[in-house]
């Protein structure tokens, strides 16, 4: 199947991942269900690991953006792949130093850090915390020289790029609500302040431009400013930085139309970029970090629905709704994000119908999506949304007090359930 690699159809006519069949997953862990596939996610982590080792010498490191789907295993897989990880709050470090990830491989983000969690990242010493405001600064000095601990910082910075994505994840223009923007001096302000803060250790810098971005160009443009920015510092503060972490972002195939760009064309790319750009202003290469989400998890997972009451309305639509929904993936009703989809026990006919999928929730904008063409779907059959790996499971709610579904991790033809389906009693877990 075009959408991932690790999609077939079994000499049944369904729909399998990682050698598993789909309607033998939803019959034994029921429905709705995610499935990631194991080996997909390993290749990734692998490609990109290689990538940055052979364009960098071995000085860079690929962290995970586990915003993108986070619990204990993805940790440890990503681990034994020997990358680190993104955190953006105590609980995604909690998770994930309770799957045994070493803190010193953990970059801690976020916009507006609680003085709480600052402190916990301190208490645990992560490899670098991301600065994103002066009020952050000040606060993460503070709390530093309490605790008489001297953490390493990156500043998150606003490169000043537009890069071509949904207006709600695109991230490196000047009016964002992250970082500190470099075209109006407040980037070289912070870095300024920061160098005669006695507690804190500044090591670089960080940029973050947007997530499924398909061009190269604004990547590289983010590269050559951040070094440029580099350069500038030095000869404004005396600091000569030796970090800079590019951020995530590389977008995926969900439909066929879309052309992503493959991973290691766009990684040799940019340092190309960064190493010109090194030699024109004649500085040392920096150690490098890339930080992907969605491009390691996303392609690899799916979801597995159940078709309840079918609608037809003359002239109008085919609504097929299944029983999940906008709290399971929230990102059509988001972002307008399209996927494909499959009738799972069918996936082996031409694709003949046009359907509306909606959701359970009590809500007209619960869709998973509009005009998607499927296999002929009836009552009772299993439909597959492809690559839903990425900000599905992570973005996932209990809306209309609907239970998470479990997931399952495939590999090598074998399943086993990575995270439990919620249940009526988790549900009642915090009330009094
Ligand atoms: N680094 C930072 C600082 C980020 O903010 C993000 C994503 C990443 C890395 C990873 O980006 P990726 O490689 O996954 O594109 N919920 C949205 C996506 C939000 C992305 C937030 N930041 C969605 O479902 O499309």
């Amino acid at each position: 199947m075009d959408i991932s690699a690790c999609l077939g159809i079994s000499p049944a006519g369904n729909l399998t991942i990682g050698g598993v069949d789909t309607v033998e997953l939803a019959k034994t862990y029921k429905t709705p269900l995610y499935v990631m596939d194991e080996g997909q996610i390993r290749t990734a982590c692998r490609d990109y690991r290689e990538s940055i080792e052979k364009n960098y010498d071995g000085k860079g490191l690929v962290l995970y953006a586990s915003k993108a789907f986070c619990c204990k295993e993805i940790y440890r897989i990503v681990k034994s792949e020997g990358l680190g990880a993104d955190v953006v709050s105590a609980g995604e470090l909690y998770t994930a130093l309770s799957a045994g990830f070493p803190a010193e491989n953990i970059c801690f983000h976020g916009n507006n850090k609680t003085p709480q969690e600052l402190e916990y990242a301190l208490e645990e010493k992560v490899g670098y915390i991301v600065v994103d405001s002066n009020y952050e600064l000040e606060l993460l000095n503070r709390l530093a020289g309490e605790k008489g601990v001297t953490p390493n910082i990156l500043f998150r910075i606003k490169p000043g790029i537009d890069a071509h994505t949904h207006k709600f994840i695109r991230t490196g223009q000047i009016d964002s609500k992250f970082g500190v923007a470099l075209e109006n001096g407040e980037a070289m302000e912070i870095m300024k302040q920061a160098a005669a803060l006695p507690n804190i250790r500044v090591r670089g810098i960080h940029c973050h431009i947007g997530s499924q971005i398909f061009d190269i160009e604004p990547f590289e443009l983010a590269a050559e400013r951040m070094l440029g920015f580099l350069r500038d510092v030095k000869d404004q503060t005396g600091m000569q930085l030796g970090v800079v972490n590019l951020g995530g972002g590389f977008g995926i195939r969900y439909t066929q139309s879309d052309t992503p760009v493959p991973y290691g064309m766009y990684m040799e790319k940019v340092a190309e970029v960064l190493k010109n750009t090194c030699q024109k202003l004649n500085m040392p290469v920096p150690f490098v970090m890339m930080e992907p989400g969605r491009s390691i998890v996303g392609p690899a997972g799916l979801t597995l629905y159940t078709v309840g009451a079918v609608k037809e309305i003359p002239q109008v639509r085919t609504y097929v709704a299944v029983d999940g929904g906008m709290t399971d993936n929230p990102r059509y009703a988001l972002y307008q994000a399209e996927y494909e989809a499959v009738v799972a026990n069918r996936a082996g006919e031409p694709k003949s119908q046009t359907i509306t999928l909606a959701g359970k929730c009590c809500e007209s904008g619960d869709l998973l999506g509009e005009n998607m063409l499927v296999q002929p779907v009836h009552s009772g059959d299993i439909i597959a949304v492809l690559a839903t790996g990425a900000y599905n499971y992570s973005m996932a709610s209990n809306y209309n007090r609907i239970p998470r579904p479990a997931v399952v991790m495939v590999r090598d033809g074998q399943a086993r359930e990575i995270i439990h389906r919620e249940n009526m009693r988790d549900l009642l877990h915090n009330d009094l």
